[in-house]
């Protein structure tokens, strides 16, 4: 079925956008109806993300981040402005207040290079095969999971609260550490996975909030 009006999406970046290329082709094939690209935001200028976003005529603006409260007065603007329904954190590197949170209940995911438990909080994870291991957030999770030595990471989309990295998980899949895995080969496994999970969340978020 593809009589609904779309979902308007307001995707939110800071670097290369792998994912948001993933969500681009996606619509474009038709794997993914219902749905489009209403926004690219980028708080960086001259990022790879943007450009794809201008590649595909999608609307893309950097917003530059600066203090706090003010970017983020200016974010919302525009996403009332552009009439977002969802708002999707892809690689976005700004932590959004509580109070920024609080203006879209259930309408901002995030995409998250670990593994989360199910409410999204606590700091345990029970992988598949039964091991537990620690729940990673905040910076560089992917080289926090290296660090720590577990076989089996992953990678979660999340709704967004405003505690950091912890809300009620939409879909997630477990990733192999291979032997000799640096920070970059991982992330580059993991990002595969991820390419295939934001569609995912996205797809659910929108046969659950038809218009
Ligand atoms: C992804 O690995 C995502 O999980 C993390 O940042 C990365 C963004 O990658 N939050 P890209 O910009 O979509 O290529």
């Amino acid at each position: 079925m593809t009589n609904h009006v779309p979902l308007r999406l307001g995707i939110l970046i800071s670097g290369t956008g792998s994912n948001l290329q993933a969500l681009i082709d996606a619509i474009e094939s038709g794997k993914l109806t219902d749905v489009e690209i209403a926004l690219v935001v980028s708080n960086k200028a001259n990022t790879q993300g943007l450009q794809r976003a201008l590649k595909h005529n999608l609307p893309a603006i950097y917003l530059p981040w600066k203090e706090r409260t003010e970017s983020e007065a200016r974010l919302a603007a525009l996403l009332h402005v552009f009439e977002i329904d969802l708002i999707v954190l892809v690689g976005w590197m700004r932590i959004l207040s509580a109070s920024f949170v609080d203006q879209f209940p259930r309408r901002i995911i995030n995409l998250h290079p670990a593994l989360l438990p199910d409410d999204g909080t606590g700091n345990t994870y029970t992988t598949s095969d039964g091991s537990q291991i620690p729940v990673f957030r905040g910076l560089h999770v992917v080289k926090q999971a290296l660090d720590c030595g577990v076989k089996i990471t992953g990678s979660t989309v999340h709704y967004v609260t405003p505690e950091v990295d912890a809300g009620p998980v939409i879909c997630r899949e477990e990733v192999k550490v291979e032997e000799g895995d640096s920070e970059e080969s991982l992330h580059e496994r993991l990002k595969l996975v991820e390419h295939r999970l934001i569609v995912e969340a996205v797809r659910v978020f929108a046969r659950e909030n038809r218009l």
